[in-house]
């Protein structure tokens, strides 16, 4: 495609040409809507990343999330990017902003990244297609070293969220469900199927991280040596009223009602606080170079993280208001929120035990 018809962007330190095209079809994509996410992974790679890193961009689109890294960062001094359709328009980004990247030794290809291989090993790789991770997570982990990050987005997420259930069974091996928490039950299924695959590769992997905004979901794994206890199994969700468990019981604890059989799901915490906290101190030290508006955006969305409890599913208010036929309740009389929905709280309790004791 001639340069002439694309457009030329600036996010972040980088300037690129892409089309503001969010479609398939484009042929260059770029989602302009991802900033905050990119701001995320460059935050994410330069707080938890070792200098002299090496990296590897399985889906590249434009090369900006890639290039972003390397520049922002300052962590890589090798970086590979792949995308199958355009190996050229990352050529002409990287050629674009050379003066950034001359520490870098860099590579550009375009082959299919379902079979992508290489005889080295990289300390970050990232999986950023359309629709699911699953076809590709084979190749990345065959070439994930040791204590290595991999980023892992999603956007199939009617599969994902119950919609698509026989699609979710196929890709994931997990019955998803509609819930008023689903985008939750998208990411605990999609880290149990990255779990599973590592395991094969002999590989421990602990979530770092996750950002859901709307259609798109993206995790952070880190390989580790220790043993992370495996944490995957079911969960159940009432037929007839909002109570959930993890225990395996045949009745709603609550109403006694027949439930769903949900899973496998990964039942384990969602993020690792430790390196949260640590990007959280990164970005209030101001080691990154970042707008101040971004700078709000990232630490209100860490700080709300860092103080979720570590529990299986979050409530809503309009869930919870209809069950109990009173006017919606307001989110502020619950102490503890998830970013995963503006009106969503979690409880430490029971369900039974939660509205037995007033809705605290
Ligand atoms: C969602 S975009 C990547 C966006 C980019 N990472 C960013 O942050 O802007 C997905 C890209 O995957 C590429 N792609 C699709 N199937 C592929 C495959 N099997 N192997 C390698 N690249 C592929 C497409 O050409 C497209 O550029
Ligand atoms: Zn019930």
């Amino acid at each position: 495609m001639p340069f002439y018809y694309m457009d030329f962007f600036k996010e972040g330190k980088v300037k690129f040409f892409a089309e503001d095209k969010q479609l398939k079809k484009a042929e260059v994509f770029f989602n302009p809507k991802r900033k905050f996410d990119r701001d995320l992974n460059v935050l994410l790679v330069s707080s938890l990343m070792h200098k002299n890193s090496s990296g590897l961009e399985l889906f590249s689109g434009s090369g900006v999330r890639g290039l972003r890294l390397c520049i922002e960062t300052g962590k890589f001094s090798v970086f590979a990017f792949n995308d199958i359709k355009s190996k050229e328009i990352v050529e002409k980004n990287l050629q674009a902003n050379r003066g950034k990247l001359l520490k870098i030794d860099k590579k550009v290809t375009g082959f299919d990244s379902a079979s992508f291989e290489t005889s080295k090993k990289y300390d970050y790789i990232d999986i950023d297609p359309f629709g699911s991770p699953v076809f590709y997570l084979n190749s990345a982990l065959k070439l994930l070293k040791k204590e290595g990050i991999l980023a892992v987005s999603a956007t199939d997420t009617a599969a994902l969220m119950g919609s698509a259930q026989k699609a979710c069974m196929r890709k994931y091996g997990s019955v998803s469900l509609k819930t008023a928490y689903s985008n939750e039950l998208s990411i605990r299924i999609l880290i149990k199927k990255v779990i599973e695959e590592a395991a094969v590769h002999s590989i421990k992997l602990l979530p770092l991280l996750f950002n859901f905004e709307g259609n798109f979901l993206r995790i952070y794994l880190k390989s580790i040596a220790s043993n992370v206890k495996e944490r995957i199994g079911y969960a159940y969700q009432c037929s007839k009223c909002p109570s959930r468990q993890i225990k395996e019981e045949a009745k709603c604890s609550y109403c006694g009602s027949k439930t769903h059989r949900m899973g496998k799901l990964w039942l384990g915490p969602l993020y690792s606080k430790k390196h949260v906290i640590k990007m959280l101190s990164a970005l209030n030290r101001g080691t990154l170079d970042f707008p101040e508006d971004s700078i709000l955006k990232l630490s209100d969305y860490l700080t709300r993280l860092s103080k979720e409890l570590d529990v299986f599913s979050y409530y809503t208010t309009s869930q919870l208001s209809s069950f109990l036929k009173q006017p919606e309740f307001s989110i502020s009389r619950f102490k503890d929120k998830t970013v995963l929905s503006p009106k969503g709280f979690r409880i430490a309790s029971s369900f039974s035990d939660f509205l037995n004791n007033g809705l605290e």
